[in-house]
């Protein structure tokens, strides 16, 4: 390829970068951390307890979960599986496609790739679970800062309490939703509500890639050896070059 060419290309893909970091809502920095198995652990936990009944992540199986978290398949069988599943199935949920559409307006989607999907990844599912407000316009009495008109309810109100929108005037006389301000507090504070957020949201971010687990270790060993192989690189230099004045 010519070196125009290769400029013409590149240049082509400009407008492509451009649109990926396009204007979308604010999002919230999720802090989410691989490395931390027992966040990833407790992420497990809850999204089977609060996620599972309607959104499947068939990409998954329970017994890799089992394996890339470090527990126990019998606990993983106990209590983060439905009785009827066996371990080495991919993670399905009860709900069909058409009962979502029927019941929700909207089939709840399969997430095993929403993190990757999505801009933002964990930090758009952050910031969705915690964008929740009521809104008796909505068929189920919710809206969602990050994905408005969403057909989910806040299936989280418990822990999280429910919030109400908060409206200013802009400088065009419209008013804005600005913020959002807790109505009536739920059974966490906010502080621990953004550690359960923060943890399903860690816990979506592996499923999407599981292989990133791995890949942040193997790094290190990558990097240990390209220095050795400098250095081998180099006394090779110094051997071929001694003899040549
Ligand atoms: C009662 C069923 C139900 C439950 C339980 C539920 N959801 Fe949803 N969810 C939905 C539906 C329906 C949609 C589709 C919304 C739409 O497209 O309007 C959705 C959409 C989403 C999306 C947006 C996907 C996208 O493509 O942008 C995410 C992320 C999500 N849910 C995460 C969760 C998480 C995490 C939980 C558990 C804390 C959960 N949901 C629990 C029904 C549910």
């Amino acid at each position: 390829m010519t070196k125009l060419r290769l400029f013409a290309l590149l240049l082509a893909l400009v407008p492509a970068l451009g649109l990926a970091a396009g204007p979308g809502p604010a999002l919230e920095h999720s802090g989410t951390d691989l490395s931390d198995k027992a966040s990833l652990q407790r992420g497990a936990g809850l999204y089977m307890n609060y996620c599972a009944s309607c959104h499947a992540l068939s990409m998954h199986r329970y017994s890799r979960i089992a394996s890339d978290l470090d527990l126990p398949p019998e606990l993983v069988e106990q209590h983060l599986m439905p009785s009827h599943a066996k371990i080495g199935e991919n993670i399905h949920t009860g709900i069909n496609a058409g009962d979502g559409d029927a019941w929700l307006g909207k089939a709840p989607p399969d997430l095993s790739l929403t993190s990757r999907a999505r801009l933002g990844g964990p930090d758009y599912i952050y910031s969705y679970l915690k964008g929740f407000y009521i809104d008796e316009a909505r068929p189920m009495g919710w809206n969602n800062t990050v994905f408005p008109g969403a057909s989910m309810p806040n299936v989280l109100w418990e822990l999280q309490g429910i919030q109400r929108p908060v409206y200013d005037q802009g400088a065009d006389g419209q008013s804005h939703l600005t913020r959002l301000e807790l109505a009536s507090p739920g059974r966490l504070s906010p502080q621990e509500f953004d550690r359960v957020a923060r943890d399903i949201s860690a816990f979506l971010q592996y499923v999407a890639e599981p292989a990133a687990l791995k890949r942040e270790s193997v790094g290190v060993w990558v990097i240990l050896f390209l220095v050795f192989f400098t250095f081998i690189a180099y006394l090779l230099k110094l051997e071929f070059w001694r003899d040549v004045h």
